[in-house]
């Protein structure tokens, strides 16, 4: 997608060939930088204070952290090192898993010498697979959108940021939204601001990029605006869908879907199948990442005069606590769109599309 005209990758190979270029989202929707991470240390830090986030691009990255950590110490030992070093960087997103355990499970049949060269490939191809599900989750949740419908223009609410910032590129929830757009068929997304990091900001960024008609409004807004029927779809992305279909997503996917279940409004999950977990039957069973309660008492945003700056909401010592997840229960949720295709919210739903990863 395009950021002022020009299209990104929100990760690639750094132009030296081996370090990773990321985008810093902590710096964003204010600015726009790239930074350089040269070491499989750089990456997890990237990862887990979220200069790097959303599950598609949390795998991404840690795919690169491998590839850095193989050039460095291609041995057994340093691999199996690397790998804890990444895995524990957030708990929820079961991508970074998933990233991790197909690299290792690429390099770990070759001769040391070779594996540094098969992570690179192996982290590109990730990329590249990452870009195409996204495609592919747009154009099968393109027909659902059209048919939720109810007048002149599509009117869409999401949670969080499951745009192309979230992923390689395109994004999950978001990319059926930028085929209509692409299409010139009308849109309009209500972004919930998604406290408390704001992830919001950067879904109303990047729609604002692309030309995409958006609202921002606060979370608690969600609610009326549903029960009014001034939202036609609920989209939003996942962290990790568990075998029977219950949903991990960003804290506060759960109300708009009861609030959307209420409403009568369909309510959409795009779930690439590298978010899906076939080892955790109910959503109950996954760990819910628990951030620092800073993030609650304090707001980071840019002052009058363009300077970066974080303020506290609350008086020092104010008690917090801060969950990053969710779970949305399978029975609230209308579909979830693969880039397989659509299916169920189910056990048999998620079977019959992969149904060799749930035997
Ligand atoms: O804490 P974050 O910003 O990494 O959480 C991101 C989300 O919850 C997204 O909705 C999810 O990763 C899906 S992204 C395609």
């Amino acid at each position: 997608v395009l950021v002022g005209g020009v299209p990104h990758r929100t990760i690639k190979l750094h132009e030296d060939g081996w370090a990773v270029d990321v985008i810093d989202q902590r710096q964003l929707p204010h600015a726009f930088v790239r930074v350089r991470l040269a070491s499989v240390e750089e990456v997890a830090r990237a990862i887990r204070d979220m200069w790097v986030r959303g599950a598609p691009l949390i795998g991404a990255a840690a795919a690169y952290g491998m590839a850095l950590a193989a050039r460095r110490d291609p041995s057994d030992e340093g691999l199996a090192r690397a790998y804890a070093t990444l895995l524990e960087t957030r708990p929820t997103a079961v991508n970074l898993r998933w990233a991790l355990d197909a690299v290792r499970a690429r390099l770990t049949p070759l001769p040391p010498a070779q594996r540094a060269a098969a992570a690179y490939a192996h982290a590109a191809a990730i990329c590249d697979d990452d870009v195409a599900a996204c495609r592919a989750i747009g154009e099968h949740a393109l027909p659902l959108l059209e048919r939720a419908r109810r007048g002149e223009r599509l009117r869409v609410l999401t949670h969080c940021n499951a745009g192309w910032l979230a992923t390689v590129d395109w994004g999950t929830a978001l990319a059926p939204v930028y085929l209509m757009h692409e299409r010139g068929l009308p849109v309009h997304v209500w972004v919930e601001e998604t406290r408390p990091r704001n992830q919001g900001a950067l879904t109303a960024w990047e729609l604002g990029e692309h030309g995409v008609p958006h609202t921002l409004i606060a979370d608690n807004a969600g609610g009326l605006l549903l029960q009014r029927g001034e939202v036609d779809v609920v989209i939003v992305g996942t962290d990790r869908t568990t075998a029977a279909g219950d949903v991990l997503n960003k804290i506060g996917t759960y109300l708009k879907a009861l609030a959307a279940h209420a409403a009568g409004v369909p309510f959409l999950v795009a779930a690439p199948g590298s978010s899906i977990d076939f080892t955790v039957e109910h959503g109950a069973d996954v760990p819910i990442e628990e951030r620092s309660p800073r993030e609650v008492t304090h707001v980071a945003g840019r002052a009058a005069d363009g300077r970066a700056e974080t303020v506290a909401l609350v008086p020092e010592g104010t008690p917090a606590y801060n969950p990053a997840f969710d779970v949305t229960p399978a029975a609230l949720v209308t579909a979830l769109v693969t880039e397989r295709g659509v299916c169920a919210a189910s056990r048999e739903g998620l079977r019959a599309l992969y149904p060799e990863r749930a035997a």
